[in-house]
């Protein structure tokens, strides 16, 4: 696991394998950002020139290697753009900042030590700093056998002229965020041979337990009994069983209470109603919300708002067999609703639809949902901006608002009620799937809606793009699993915080 630490020290002494560098891009080209400005005498002011001469310009996230020829301590020196004048907007401009640690930090795999001199005046910048160049460290090497890999760099230095005084804090903070999102993303690439529904609770009570939570494991006969029919039929096709996990988080001064509830469907084949392979061979990332809600869980116990969080996360493996639900069955939810299953891949619904109700239990002042729940969502919004829902306008925009402020793209969608009579069923309360195709998210969305009882303030964040980069890595963000949400669902807790 990397670590990182704050450090008030020279920058062209400082003893580390590569030295980070923030600049600025200008009409006169790159020049030194904030807290970079003496660096440019120990290479005699001509370090802007040299970037120039080599292409570089100072765009955001632009990268630059230099030789330093003895100009200061560290070997290399590793410009990295943060484009025109910082932005007024401290929201924005933490993100550049976090991007652009995470992206220097990323290309120097392979490198035991880095420090990273970019502006770290305010909290809020050493902070991002430090989360960006902690999420770019990561590498996911378990499953490689050749020892060619190049292991992410291990010991991570932010200098900051204020480093000295009491910043402990905010190493300490970004290393909590970082490792949630890490956990989350090593969960999401394990694949589903790895990663079951009892293996993944196993997981959740050691970690979660570790981190002082207290965790309660549902197993399939406990869920056959307590009528939580949407993950037993979900779950019934695979050999490895379903389960439901409780994960809970009290504070003594906490006036508030957050249930999140994460799908977490360890591999989502489509069962009987299969999927085409193309659309198969990253379903291991289907698990993404029950992922997030994990690590965010566990970050919150380890940052300590005062605020209770519970956490729900609804775990089943969806296959096809002689023994799977079949297109056409009804399913008795733990709401007491009926539902008939149209659609077997519409199967997060099912899941969420027991997770929903069983929350509303704990009578929390807002149930938030997280879900790779369609592939609407990746149509309408791509891959990087999740779709939220909600049944409040208020609590909507707060979560677009949260999710911004963590960098997490999220955008608000409508609930339609005219979509409501597109899940009519024949024969049972509702259907799980509209029969056509447009504005499949939102009709989920509608679905949920029907789980959540009345005067329930409730948000459903879906992110099935965002959870899985299948493109090429960018920013602090790699190829794989994201942790994406993890940091938003954090970030919640902490606003709905006795003061
Ligand atoms: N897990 C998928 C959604 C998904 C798609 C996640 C792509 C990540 C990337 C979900 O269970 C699913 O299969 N949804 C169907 C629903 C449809 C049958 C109503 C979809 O979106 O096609
Ligand atoms: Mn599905
Ligand atoms: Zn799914």
């Amino acid at each position: 696991m990397t670590t990182v630490r704050l450090n008030s020290a020279d920058p062209v002494s400082f003893d580390t394998d590569a030295l980070i560098v923030g600049f600025r891009s200008g009409p006169e080209g790159p020049h030194p950002a904030t807290g970079a400005e003496s660096l440019d005498a120990a290479f005699g002011g001509r370090l802007a020139a040299t970037l120039t001469a080599v292409g570089f310009s100072g765009k955001p996230g632009e990268l630059a290697k230099v030789p330093v020829f003895g100009a200061i301590a560290a070997p290399l020196l590793v410009a990295v753009g943060l484009g025109g004048s910082a932005k007024a907007d401290t929201t924005a401009d933490a993100e550049t900042l976090r991007r652009a640690a995470g992206a220097a930090v990323r290309s120097l795999a392979g490198t035991a030590r880095a420090a990273l001199l970019l502006p770290a005046e305010s909290a809020d910048q050493a902070e991002a700093v430090a989360l960006g160049a902690l999420l770019g460290a990561y590498g996911f090497s378990r499953y490689r056998t050749n020892g060619e890999v190049k292991e992410p760099v291990g010991d991570l230095t932010v200098l900051s002229a204020n480093g000295a005084d009491g910043s402990d804090g905010i190493a300490g903070r970004a290393s909590v965020l970082a490792e949630s999102v890490t956990l989350v993303r090593d969960l999401v690439n394990t694949p589903p041979s790895d990663l079951w529904p009892a293996k993944f609770a196993e997981i959740a009570e050691q970690r979660g337990g570790a981190a002082g939570l207290s965790v309660e494991v549902l197993d399939e006969k406990q869920l056959k009994d307590g009528g939580y029919g949407g993950l037993i039929g979900v779950g019934q096709g695979s050999v490895n069983p379903p389960r439901l996990v409780r994960l809970s988080y009290t504070h003594p001064e906490a006036t508030k209470t957050l249930a999140y509830v994460g799908k977490g469907i360890t591999f989502d084949s489509g069962g009987l109603s299969l999927k085409p392979s193309a659309s198969m061979d990253w379903m291991k990332s289907d698990m993404g919300g029950a992922g997030a809600v994990l690590g965010a869980l566990i970050g919150v116990a380890r940052l300590a708002p005062k605020v209770n969080v519970v956490g729900y996360l609804c775990l089943a493996e969806n296959l096809p067999s002689g023994t799977a639900q079949r297109p056409s069955d009804v399913i008795h939810s733990y709401s007491g609703k009926t539902v008939e299953v149209l659609d077997t891949d519409a199967e997060g619904r099912l899941v969420l639809m027991d997770g929903i109700a069983r929350a509303a239990e704990d009578s929390p002042d807002l149930i938030v949902d997280v879900a790779t729940l369609t592939g609407a969502q990746i149509v309408a919004l791509g891959w990087r901006t999740a779709g939220v829902m909600a049944n409040d306008d208020a609590v909507r925009e707060l979560v677009v608002e949260v999710a911004g402020a963590a960098g997490e793209g999220a955008w608000g969608m409508p609930l339609p009620e005219e979509l409501r009579k597109g899940l009519d069923s024949p024969i049972a309360d509702i259907a799980n799937l509209q029969p056509e195709r447009w504005g499949s998210m939102l009709a989920a969305g509608i679905f949920l809606k029907e789980f959540v009882p009345d005067g329930v303030r409730w948000a459903h964040i879906d992110m099935a793009g965002p959870a899985f980069n299948k493109g090429e890595p960018h920013g602090y963000t790699p190829k794989g699993g994201t942790g994406a949400i993890t940091r938003t669902l954090i970030g919640l807790a902490e606003r709905h915080a006795s003061i």
